[in-house]
């Protein structure tokens, strides 16, 4: 198993739920994926599952009671230096607490003397997690700056359906490591309370990033290129690079390193990503085939002109020598089809597809034509999606035909979609 948490401090908070027991399986997956793990229960946490079991699991005392040891003040102590700190399960009696500023046990106290990043996995019967209540303390928590892991649905331990349940150990480890892996990027020298994170909204928890793209380095083009005709004007088209953009923040966030190779956008890529800015589709087929075969991923979302002028006249054209003007267009390669067929060290190569009419063929004749693994069409003859939009709607192929299809909504949304699904792709093709 990987070490991805080599040498942090994960304090593992227990409270009394049906989950409690899960809490045991928790602690040795973070502590085998190299954690150094301490564990703190509530009284009611340890009528489910013994105070004894997670010692022994987690190879340091468990605090349950204020002042057990009384040299020290272990509940500030034991916090002081962590890296994070989950509470799993998490049960509305304790999300109530904290969400009100509670100190009346070990955990509570730990909870409001911490400076770290602080994760809720919230387990419980369906109806007490849908009660105003509980819902309003948990926006409480996340617009707070914690974090809190949402519950699955299925059977409970209550006999009811419904949602509730404790993700899974696996998740929950995957959450952490996702997190850790994005403050490591984004808040490297800050502290969590001097600097927290956007508050999420209750649905963009659920969204939170898997740790999929972890190790993997994705190239994105993006943006319009510009062919020029003269050294005044040129052919463009509308793309903004938002699109591109947004798959790089979304490709950062899952844990991989990200390269653009952009045209003239307005766009700022976010921290750590790196830009590579160009200018004509010939720059940009060099800087793309310069750096394919480094790459795990790369996926065409610029808006390539298929064609540049082939004399670009080295002074303004004046409109009093010509009636008419006739430019002559030569084809300009295929980017991401070259990269399709290199031979050596072949990425896993998304195209996009721009259609406005016959989307659907268009879409799957591209794929094959330029052998793609996957090609995520837009339909752009409608013009609240695709070019110079905040939104799109996106269908994807791979080989054997439509295996997505994505919703209108914010091109974050979209581009977080596309990105667990390419980076699940690739995945099942490379194991
Ligand atoms: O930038 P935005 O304003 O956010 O808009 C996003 C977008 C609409 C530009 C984006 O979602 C999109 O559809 N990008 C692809 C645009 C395009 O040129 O599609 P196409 O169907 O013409 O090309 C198919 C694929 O081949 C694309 O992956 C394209 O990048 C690639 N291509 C095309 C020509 C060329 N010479 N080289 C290429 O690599």
């Amino acid at each position: 198993m990987k070490q991805d948490l080599q040498n942090k401090k994960i304090v593992l908070g227990v409270t009394g739920g049906i989950a409690a027991y899960k809490a045991c399986s928790l602690c040795r997956l973070l502590i085998k994926k190299g954690a150094d793990v301490h564990v703190i229960m509530t009284k009611a946490a340890t009528n489910l599952v013994s105070k004894k079991t997670l010692e022994i699991l987690s190879h340091h005392e468990v605090l349950v009671e204020f002042f057990e040891d009384i040299s020290d003040i272990l509940h500030i102590e034991v916090t002081k230096d962590a890296d994070l700190f989950v509470i799993a399960p998490a049960t509305a009696n304790t999300i109530a607490k904290v969400a009100h500023g509670f100190a009346d046990n070990a955990l509570t106290a730990s909870i409001l003397a911490s400076h770290c990043p602080i994760v809720f996995a919230p387990a419980m019967n369906t109806r007490m997690y849908k009660n105003l209540a509980t819902q309003e303390n948990i926006h409480t928590l996340v617009n707070r700056g914690y974090f809190v892991i949402a519950p699955d649905s299925g059977s409970l331990a209550c006999g009811e359906e419904g949602e509730g349940r404790m993700r899974e150990p696996e998740d929950i480890v995957a959450y952490i490591v996702s997190l850790l892996h994005r403050f490591e990027i984004t808040y490297k020298e800050t502290s969590f309370l001097e600097a927290p994170l956007k508050p999420l909204s209750l649905t963009e928890t659920k969204l939170l990033p898997r740790s999929n793209g972890a190790n993997l380095k994705v190239l994105i083009t993006a943006g319009p290129t510009i062919e020029p005709i003269d050294p005044v004007r040129y052919i463009s088209n509308k793309s903004s690079g938002k699109m591109g953009y947004a798959l790089a923040a979304a490709a950062q966030k899952r844990g991989a390193y990200v390269t653009i190779i952009s045209g003239p956008v307005e766009e700022n890529a976010k921290d750590g990503i790196a830009v590579i800015d160009v200018k004509t589709a010939k720059e940009m087929y060099s800087a793309v085939m310069k750096k394919a075969q480094d790459y795990d991923i790369v996926i065409g979302c610029a808006a390539v002109s298929d064609y540049s002028v082939e004399n670009v006249s080295l002074s303004k054209i004046k409109k009093d020598d010509n009636d008419e003007l006739v430019l002559k267009l030569v084809k300009n390669k295929d980017i991401i089809k070259e990269v399709a067929s290199l031979e050596e060290k072949r990425p896993f190569v998304v195209g996009f597809a721009a259609e406005t009419n016959n989307c659907e063929t268009n879409a799957i004749e591209k794929i094959t034509r330029k052998n793609l693994d996957l090609i995520v069409l837009n339909d752009v003859s409608n013009t609240s999606i695709g070019f110079n939009s905040n939104d799109n709607e996106v269908t994807i192929f791979d080989k054997d035909g439509k295996i997505a299809k994505f919703d209108k909504a914010s091109k974050d949304i979209i581009a977080d979609k596309i990105m667990d699904l390419v980076f699940d792709n690739y995945h099942k093709v490379r194991q």
